[in-house]
Order: structure tokens, then sequence, then C-alpha cells
């Protein structure tokens, strides 16, 4: 029976718990700080329930005490704060740093095989820290963000041509933020590139879009950000590696070389399987795709630099 620790039982945790007893593909522990491990275990409960209706018989349970967590197969880290009106970004990045690097440490104490999927925003800068952390081999370290972009861009380019999302598959690149690369030449409804069934004008403007998808949630909901999708998104690299499905999918991973990029997390197509990334896919770029990489891959560097600075301060 496999075992995936959920850290942080907040929205995104929660939906990725559901996600992954429902869908049938593992047990379930959600650790949550001291303060909130009732919160942990009513969500769980509450899933457990679910269950007869659902027809699954996966376990899930809420805890504060990683002792629960020890030896799982996959550590999702989504644990957390999300940004608030009037912090500053290096405020974010210095909370968030700390609360990754705690649970990471904790959680890799308890198993020291598993793989890491870390949520965490920035994502990018968490899922490095998380690797230097936990001192796993990078293959076992990976960050959730490739998959939620790409979903977001075939979402929109199924609801523009009005075919079944289905048949659509989007390839979305680069950091999780402004500066994430869509490609809509390798973007296609089944095979046939989005760039031969829409304007130039429609393709860029699906791909800010996906730019900007989380922030057009979050105005939406107008407190918290996005959970379904991630969620999901989190559950399907969770069934690549628990099934060794070698899914070929964008997530962040640390480049040593590849694309001419070195000790930078980072969107890039990966083959997942169940020792995590068994292979970085390296594709032609055109020039202009090479220099939106690269631009993306030095911000990146940029925050994990303030990152350091930040945590060395503490
Ligand atoms: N250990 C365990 N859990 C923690 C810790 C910690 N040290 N610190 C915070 N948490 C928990 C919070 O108590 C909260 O329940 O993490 C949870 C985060 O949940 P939400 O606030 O609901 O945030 P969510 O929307 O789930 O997003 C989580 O994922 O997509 C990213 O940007 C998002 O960084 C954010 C993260």
């Amino acid at each position: 029976m496999s075992k995936v620790t959920v850290v942080g039982a907040g929205y995104v945790g929660s939906t990725v718990a559901q996600y992954v007893a429902e869908k049938d593909i593992s047990d379930v522990v959600l650790v949550e700080i001291d303060a909130l491990e009732g919160v942990a275990q009513g969500k769980s409960l509450d899933l457990m329930q679910a269950a007869p209706i659902n027809g699954h018989s996966r376990s899930l349970k809420g805890t504060s005490d990683y002792a629960n967590s020890k030896n799982s197969d996959i550590v999702v880290i989504t644990a957390g704060i999300a940004r608030k009106p009037g912090m500053t970004r290096e405020d974010l990045l210095r909370t968030n740093a700390k609360i990754v690097q705690e649970v990471a440490e904790k959680a890799v104490k308890q198993s020291p095989d598993a793989i890491f999927i870390v949520v965490t925003n920035p994502l990018d800068v968490m899922t490095y820290l998380a690797q230097k952390t936990t001192k796993l081999d990078p293959s076992k370290v990976i960050g959730m963000a490739g998959v939620l972009d790409s979903a977001r861009f075939q979402a929109f380019i199924s609801m523009e041509l009005n075919v079944s999302c289905e048949d659509v598959r989007a390839m979305v690149l680069g950091g999780h933020g402004d500066l994430m690369v869509p490609l809509p030449r390798y973007s296609s409804v089944n095979g046939i590139p989005i760039t031969e069934l829409m304007a130039k004008d429609r393709v860029d403007a699906l791909g800010a879009r996906t730019r900007d998808g989380g922030a057009e949630i979050v105005g939406l909901l107008k407190t918290g950000s996005a959970y379904y999708a991630p969620g999901a998104s989190v559950s399907q690299m969770v069934e690549a590696i628990l099934r060794d499905k070698h899914r070929l999918l964008p997530c962040a991973v640390m480049a040593q070389g590849q694309y001419g990029l070195n000790d930078v997390y980072i969107g890039l197509p990966t083959v997942l399987g169940k020792n995590g990334v068994e292979k970085i896919v390296e594709l032609k770029l055109t020039d202009e795709e090479s220099a939106l990489l690269k631009k993306s891959a030095d911000s990146i560097k940029e925050n994990i630099n303030l990152m350091n600075q930040l945590l060395v301060a503490v």
C-alpha cells in the first residue's frame, strides 16, 4: 500500500488529499501545525465519510505529528501562506522559506526515501530550497507548476476553439509566474498545432491569460487562490510516480546543463516514473523561446539569491 503525506491541510492540501484518495491512488496523511491539527483530522474524517459514496477504500489521517508520516512514498508540501495586501515579496519569501525549510527537515527525517513534490509559492525557489534542505537527489524533489500552467493553457484553447479539452495538449515551460513560457508550437488539438487553428493574436492572448491564470482566479475569489486545478495537477504527478507511468509532464526540476541552465529549478519537460524525474527532455527551441527561458531562469536565480540572504539574516 502506498502512502502520500500532504503537509498543509489548507485549500490546496485538502484538495490534493481528496483527489489522491478518490482517484484510488494512495492512502493519505494530512499534516498540519499543532494549532490546526483538528482541521486536518476533521477534513480527513469528512473525506473518509465520503468514501462509501465515492467507492474507494483509501484511508485518510489528519495529524500534527510527523511520526504518522513515517515511510511515505511521496511527501507533498503545500504549507505556507498566501501573499496578503501590504505584504512585500520579501516578506512572503522569508515566511514561506522558513515554513518550507522546517517542513522539509521534519518530513525527510521520517521518509528519507520519499519523493518530494513542492507546491508552496514562489514555486521554483521553494522547490530549490526543499532540495537543498533534504539533500535528496534532485530527481526526487520536484515542483508542481508546469502541469497546472499547461492545464490552464489547454482549458483556454478548448474554450476558444470549442473542442473537447480531452483532445488538447499544451506545453508551458519556465518559471511559475509572470515569466512562464507557453509554447504554442508544441501545443495541439489531437496533433494539429494550435498555430494552424487560430490567428497569432489569439494564440498570444491565450498565452497571456495563462500567464495571469493564477491572478485571474485570485481576483474572482477575493480571498485565497486556486485549489481545484492545483490539487488535480499534484494528483496527476503523484499517480505518474506511484504507478510508474513514465508520463511526459512539464515540472519544476533542477537544470544541470540542460537548455544551457545550471543550478536552478525551472519548468522543463520531464519524464516522471517511480524514481521521480527519470529524464529531462531537451526540445529544440527557437531563439525567441530560448531567450524567454533564459530570462525566466535569471529571475528565479535572483530570487534564490534573495532567499539565501533572507535566510542568513534570520
Ligand atoms: N507546517 C504545516 N502546515 C503549515 C505550516 C507548517 N509549518 N505553516 C503553515 N501551514 C499550513 C497552514 O496552517 C494552512 O492550513 O499550510 C496551509 C496553507 O493553506 P492555505 O492557507 O489554504 O493556502 P493554499 O491555498 O492551500 O495554498 C498553499 O500553495 O499554491 C500555493 O501559493 C499557494 O503557497 C501557497 C500554497
